[in-house]
């Protein structure tokens, strides 16, 4: 993406995602989203939930729409849950591969999407390493094409963070009175930077941003946040505790990074650590995990651990989120 590009993605994400009646068009980025709408997406994708075992809800509400799922970078679950949460709901699903398309032989992402237009594509989810590229794209797709973001940079991963507060509502209820601990490589986490937004958005009691100072955010980033570097402080009765890894891949330059001994001995969450948290407080880790190193891997298997849940919930949201903007194509 050229400076002129990156300079017209720094408009106002937030309003760009919304119609001219405020419906949801595309999703971009949680910061902004008003409460109400937020809400909704989460009583929506509760709608979308069965028990483990049963058979999952599906629809026809896509019956007749394509999704494309554009992924520039490495993906497990976010990809698979909108795989199957187009299929779910009746869409024909594109996997493009990356490695094998145009886009390999130089061909502009703009070429790559033109393309996809004319081949009717009504709803493109991407994923990609640069910072803007969800928004660049939805200027100048045709008015009738959603583009929901699928992990942006160390920017938004607004589906994720969607995920994780209907995780966090299911076992804890309202959030007023919570303390959120977000413990690891905050400094290059987009799920730490959506979940803040969503956190903030419906009224977290404290949210906690724990990480050695070289991982630490920048304050402005995550405003109403703790920024903490001491594990035992920051988890000191929280009633939600999320794990990171360390997003190795955007670090340039990994001089005064932590071992993994010294990593896992100072912000590793693990039986020890947790005993700082309230006994019935959950454990969370957006994926993918590296065991021993983040999280003490008995724990992220242990009764207190809600990642499993995270992951099926993260079918339902992505459901929630395809329904309500090929709702929003149709009245159009
Ligand atoms: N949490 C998350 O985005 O996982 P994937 O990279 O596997 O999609």
């Amino acid at each position: 993406m050229t400076g002129a590009e990156r300079t017209e993605t720094l408009e106002d994400e937030a309003s760009l995602q919304l119609d001219g009646n405020g419906n949801l068009r595309h999703m971009l980025t949680l910061k902004g989203l008003e409460r109400k709408l937020l809400v909704e997406i989460l009583d929506d994708a509760e709608q979308f939930l069965t028990p483990a075992g049963a058979m999952p809800a599906r629809s026809q509400a896509l019956a007749g729409r394509t999704v494309a799922n554009l992924f520039f970078e490495p993906s497990t679950r976010t990809r698979a849950s909108f795989d199957l949460a187009g299929k779910r709901l009746g869409a024909d699903v594109l996997n493009l591969d990356v490695n094998t398309s145009s886009r390999k032989k130089g061909e502009s992402i703009l070429d790559t999407i033109y393309t996809l237009e004319a081949m009717q594509v009504d709803v493109m989810v991407v994923r990609d390493a640069s910072a803007g590229v969800p928004a660049y794209i939805a200027r100048h797709v045709l008015d009738h094409v959603s583009i929901l973001n699928a992990g942006e940079s160390d920017v938004s991963h607004p589906t994720q963070g969607l995920l994780d507060v209907l995780t966090i509502r299911q076992h804890k209820g309202s959030f007023e009175n919570l303390a959120v601990a977000i413990v690891g490589d905050i400094r290059h986490s987009r799920v730490a930077m959506s979940a803040s937004q969503a956190l903030a958005t419906l009224g977290v009691g404290e949210l906690r941003l724990i990480s050695p100072p070289v991982l630490a955010p920048e304050p402005e980033s995550v405003p109403g946040a703790r920024i903490v570097d001491n594990l035992q402080e920051g988890l000191a009765d929280a009633d939600v505790v999320m794990a990171l890894r360390i997003q190795r891949e955007r670090i340039g330059n990994l001089d005064g990074i932590p071992g993994i001994d010294e990593y896992f001995a100072n912000f590793g969450i693990s039986h020890e650590s947790m005993k700082q948290a309230k006994p019935d407080a959950i454990v969370m880790h957006p994926g993918p995990m590296n065991r021993g190193i983040e999280i003490e891997g008995s724990l992220a298997d242990g009764p207190n651990s809600v990642i499993t849940e995270q992951v099926m919930n993260g079918v339902a949201v992505r459901m929630a989120v395809l329904d309500r903007v090929t709702r929003t194509m149709a009245a159009r």
